[in-house]
């Protein structure tokens, strides 16, 4: 059965007793609104740790003003569910007072991978998210944290940070999920009408030809750019595209030429809803590998 815990002090105590057994701790955080992507990270970490927990914690700190914070996807019985579903041990359900009791004063921030593409268009999301992170991995401690390659900057960033702040810890990044229509599953595809969703595939679609392209041969940056962008287009007006690049895969520089491994991304605009996608790929006669 999955254990609730909404205070720090109640965590710790959980993390002293499975140190005192040896036990390893996988951690999957997240902001709830489950579906089968996040489901999937619990599996992993379920096969690759003694215990796992998640945490459901809705970040203020990670939204802009007049982003969907208050209206953000909030459903904590049916994610109770999934969890116990997949036999998580420790559900981590802290109020935004418990997580910041004296406001917050600390910022994290990570130069340099931050400051392109996502933190271009919602600038200071990334400090949200990089300093909650390494809150929840302060109190909870796992051995392993797993996220979806589907945020590849937000895994780049909290890469670089783990890096940096020397963190204890092994992240591990998990395939993207779809829906069987190729749209990558989010907790904000909920905001999508029928209409919409037809208009979200475009963005799928023009990865998988990017992808398709390079498998043929194509290693120009500027000529994959340009496929990318020539699936993404519509004619609605209020679709639209915020970025489509193909960048190095730790740097997130974009590439001229791909060489080895690179990073198709892309976010498309379908009305109020930003939908990101991405994919690794790899030039002819590369080494692959996921992210
Ligand atoms: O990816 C998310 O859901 C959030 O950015 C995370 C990592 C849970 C931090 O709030």
């Amino acid at each position: 059965m999955t254990r609730v815990i909404r205070e720090i002090r109640e965590v710790r105590e959980y993390v002293e007793m499975l140190k005192r057994n040896r036990f390893s701790l996988g951690f999957v955080p997240t902001m709830g609104a489950l579906h089968d992507g996040h489901c999937s990270l619990m599996r992993q970490s379920f096969r690759e740790n003694d215990r796992t927990a998640v945490s459901i914690y809705v970040n203020p700190l990670q939204f802009l003003p007049g982003e969907d914070f208050e209206k953000y996807p909030r459903q904590f019985e049916c994610d109770l569910a999934r969890c116990e579903e997949e036999k998580v041990d420790i559900v981590f359900a802290p109020t935004v007072a418990a997580m910041q009791p004296l406001g917050r004063s600390t910022v994290v921030k990570v130069e340099g991978v931050s400051h392109e593409y996502e933190g271009r268009v919602r600038p200071g999301h990334f400090d949200g998210v990089a300093t909650v992170v390494s809150s929840l991995f302060n109190v909870v401690q796992p051995t392993r944290a797993y996220f979806g390659q589907k945020d590849y900057q937000q895994t780049v960033v909290l890469r670089r940070m783990v890096r940096d702040l020397h963190v204890p810890v092994d992240l591990v990044i998990c395939p993207i999920v779809r829906d069987p229509d190729g749209l990558a599953m989010s907790s904000r595809n909920v905001y999508l009408s029928a209409d919409d969703r037809a208009e979200a595939l475009r963005l799928a679609r023009a990865i998988v030809a990017g992808e398709r392209a390079v498998q043929s041969g194509e290693t120009s940056g500027d000529r994959l750019r340009a496929i990318l962008r020539d699936a993404m287009s519509s004619p609605r007006a209020d679709v639209t595209i915020d970025y489509a690049d193909v960048v190095h895969p730790d740097t997130l520089v974009p590439i001229q030429s791909i060489e080895s491994r690179a990073v198709l991304i892309a976010v498309l605009r379908v009305g109020r809803v930003r939908l990101l996608d991405n994919a690794i790929v790899a030039a002819p006669g590369a080494p692959s590998g996921g992210a």
